[in-house]
């Protein structure tokens, strides 16, 4: 009989981005990200003895297909664990994964993937090692350091509403190697913030972040970005902290254009963009100065934008998208998330 473990790890959003990386998925900067909770990956293993001549680590059945193009982001994630983790060559991973969100909606996947996939690991351990006890938080902490071997913003899903990741000198227990929950240093209006995420195009992101954090290595910009994210980041702690949205609005909107600035000017250069996406931005603003509501936007390395508002601001938002971008009200253009509250256990 196999064991099974099964995790449901949802996405995040950065609102301060990881954008360029060291060897052995060491930021080059540290991040914060908004935790959701409608975006979210549900992944099972069943854990089974792997035989002596048995070639395969693990089988991938994704919404319960084969899916060989995601093969070998496990596989090199399962590698890199092998250090850490010298059983787990003993065993073979039979991995059923499903997503609330359609793979090709152009939403980043990666972060509830592997973050679900790293507390599965992190659950068969203690099954195998009960004697080890560790705490919750120690349970998340190294479910989180897993996560980031496999994708780096993946190691800010584990915890609930925000996350920050990488060394901060002003952030007491932040570190390079895991992410942790910021979830009592945020004021309590972040805590159900929306997300909602205008879908402009779902077609598969033309840059892999991979290939994005590389062109960091020898961009112009380097230096100055990577002192940009610890000034943005000093700024945003106490914004959050006491609910200055205007800040955030700031930090967040900067943030977004900087992660696109650098990718167009880049060699090679990217541009994400499409029109949709500016004609929303500046929908966007306009409607913010006309009203003084607080509505920002934040982008990805993709063309979808995200709007971030208090949930308190829904009603006024659902009827200016119904007035102003109806086209988006549509089947599949539009997904309402929100500030959630983490990754859920199933067994
Ligand atoms: O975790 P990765 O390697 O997919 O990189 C994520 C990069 C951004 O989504 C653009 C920013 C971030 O911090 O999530």
């Amino acid at each position: 009989m196999s064991i099974k473990t099964q995790w449901i790890s949802p996405s995040n959003i950065a609102i301060v981005k990881y954008w360029g990386k060291l060897p052995d998925q060491i930021p080059m900067n540290p991040s914060l990200s908004l935790t959701l909770s409608e975006s979210h990956t549900n992944t099972s293993v069943h854990w089974l003895k792997r035989t002596p001549d048995e070639q395969k680590r693990f089988q991938f059945l994704f919404e319960g297909k084969p899916k060989p193009g995601f093969e070998p982001k496990i596989l090199s994630f399962l590698d890199k664990l092998d250090i850490y983790l010298p059983w787990l060559k003993d065993w073979h991973l039979e991995i059923n994964s499903a997503n609330t969100f359609p793979h090709s909606s152009g939403i980043a996947s990666s972060a509830s993937a592997m973050s679900a996939l790293a507390l599965c690991i992190v659950s068969f351990e203690q099954h195998l090692f009960p004697d080890s006890f560790i705490s919750d938080s120690q349970f998340f902490r190294r479910g989180s350091w897993f996560a980031r071997l496999g994708s780096g913003s993946a190691s800010r899903s584990v915890f609930p509403v925000a996350s920050l990741w990488g060394n901060f000198l002003q952030q007491h227990d932040s570190s390079d190697e895991f992410g942790i929950g910021m979830a009592d240093e945020v004021h309590v209006e972040f805590k159900n913030y929306c997300d909602y995420i205008f879908i402009v195009s779902g077609g598969v992101k033309s840059v892999s972040s991979s290939a994005g954090h590389d062109l960091m290595n020898r961009h112009f910009f380097r230096e100055g970005r990577i002192e940009q994210a610890f000034h943005h980041l000093k700024e945003l702690l106490p914004a959050l902290k006491t609910g200055d949205l205007e800040k955030f609005i700031q930090i967040c909107e900067t943030e977004a254009m900087t992660l696109h600035g650098l990718m167009m000017s880049s060699n090679p250069y990217y541009l994400l963009l499409q029109p949709d996406s500016l004609r929303i931005i500046h929908a966007i603003r306009n409607f913010r100065n006309e009203t003084k509501i607080p509505l920002a936007f934040t982008i990805d390395a993709g063309p979808n934008i995200h709007l971030l508002f208090p949930q308190r601001y829904q009603e006024e938002i659902e009827s200016w998208i119904e007035s102003s971008l109806p086209e988006y009200l549509a089947e599949g253009k539009l997904i309402r998330d929100l500030v959630g509250t983490g990754p859920v256990c199933l067994s």
